[in-house]
């Protein structure tokens, strides 16, 4: 698939937007994000659903801010490579919407039941039981797992605090030598993959939590990416979803260095594991 946008500047500029306009987005730009949508294409199988829908500039999905109009849902079965493959398509086109001036948040909590109300789509009665969003508990069936705002950031009418602290807006990553599961590794990396590893370390995360880790195989041609084994995170129960969206970053940075990777994921130790093999 040729990458209809700038990889490096739509990554660097992408930032979790927590303060939108309430107003719609522009007509044109709104076709050609859901033209991506339809046309996203990647080199391995997957069953995400991309669905655009309507919200009421009220907090009853977000909760903690208003929706604007336009939104997107990701909707997966809940096993980890499934829930990892929404990760790297949801971000592939949350990186073409920042390509268009458009704003966008990861949202993995948020209200299920008003989500429902806008947006019909879960397939039995126990999964709206379980109530809220898609950060703790059991999930089962397929379901929206991560939601979106998809419009334009307000930094009018901040509090104050929020202002000066940009605590609706965020960037602090941790260094690649402290990502890699051999930290001597680093001195073997070539600058291709060094530069897309930059680009996986700036992917974003549920509380920022950047649990990802690098491992090499094949003598450094083949790129793994996964959680440590045992890793818990006390408010977000689903970090397989993260990492594949720095998986996804990590294939744009290959991508824009004239590779074309093979991609696998599998399950291993109840997590996915991305392999990149140049
Ligand atoms: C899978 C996922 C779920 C997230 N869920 C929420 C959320 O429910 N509420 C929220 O305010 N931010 C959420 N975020 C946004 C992160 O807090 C944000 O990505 C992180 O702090 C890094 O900041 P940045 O995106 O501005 O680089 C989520 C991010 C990811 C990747």
């Amino acid at each position: 698939m040729a990458i209809p946008f700038s990889i490096k500047s739509s990554i660097d500029s992408r930032r979790s937007a927590r303060n939108y306009k309430m107003i719609a987005v522009d007509a044109e730009v709104l076709k050609s994000v859901k033209e991506f949508a339809r046309s996203i294409s990647v080199p391995f199988d997957h069953n995400v659903e991309i669905k655009f829908f309507h919200a009421e500039p009220t907090n009853a999905l977000y909760m903690t801010m208003k929706s604007p109009e336009n939104n997107i849902a990701f909707i997966s079965e809940t096993d980890f490579v499934s829930i990892s493959k929404v990760g790297f398509i949801g971000e592939l086109l949350i990186l073409f919407a920042q390509s268009k001036g458009l704003s966008t948040c990861w949202y993995g909590h948020y209200k299920l039941s008003e989500l429902e109300r806008l947006m019909p789509h879960l397939q039995s009665v126990e999964q709206l039981n379980m109530g809220y969003g898609y950060s703790k508990g059991i999930t089962i069936g397929k379901r929206a797992i991560c939601i979106t705002p998809l419009g334009y950031y307000e930094d009018r009418g901040l509090r104050v605090m929020d202002r000066i602290t940009k605590k609706t807006i965020s960037f602090k990553r941790k260094e690649i030598k402290d990502l890699l599961e051999i930290p001597g590794d680093y001195d073997k990396l070539s600058s291709d993959i060094l530069y897309a590893l930059d680009l996986g370390r700036k992917a974003p995360s549920a509380a920022n939590s950047q649990m990802w880790r690098f491992a090499f195989e094949d003598n450094f041609k083949t790129i793994s990416i996964a959680m440590p084994i045992g890793y818990h995170h006390f408010k977000w129960e689903h970090p397989n979803v993260d990492i594949g969206i720095c998986a996804c970053h990590v294939w744009l940075g290959l991508l824009d260095k004239g590779y074309y990777p093979n991609i696998t994921v599998s399950e291993k130790s109840e997590r996915a594991v991305w392999r990149l093999s140049m």
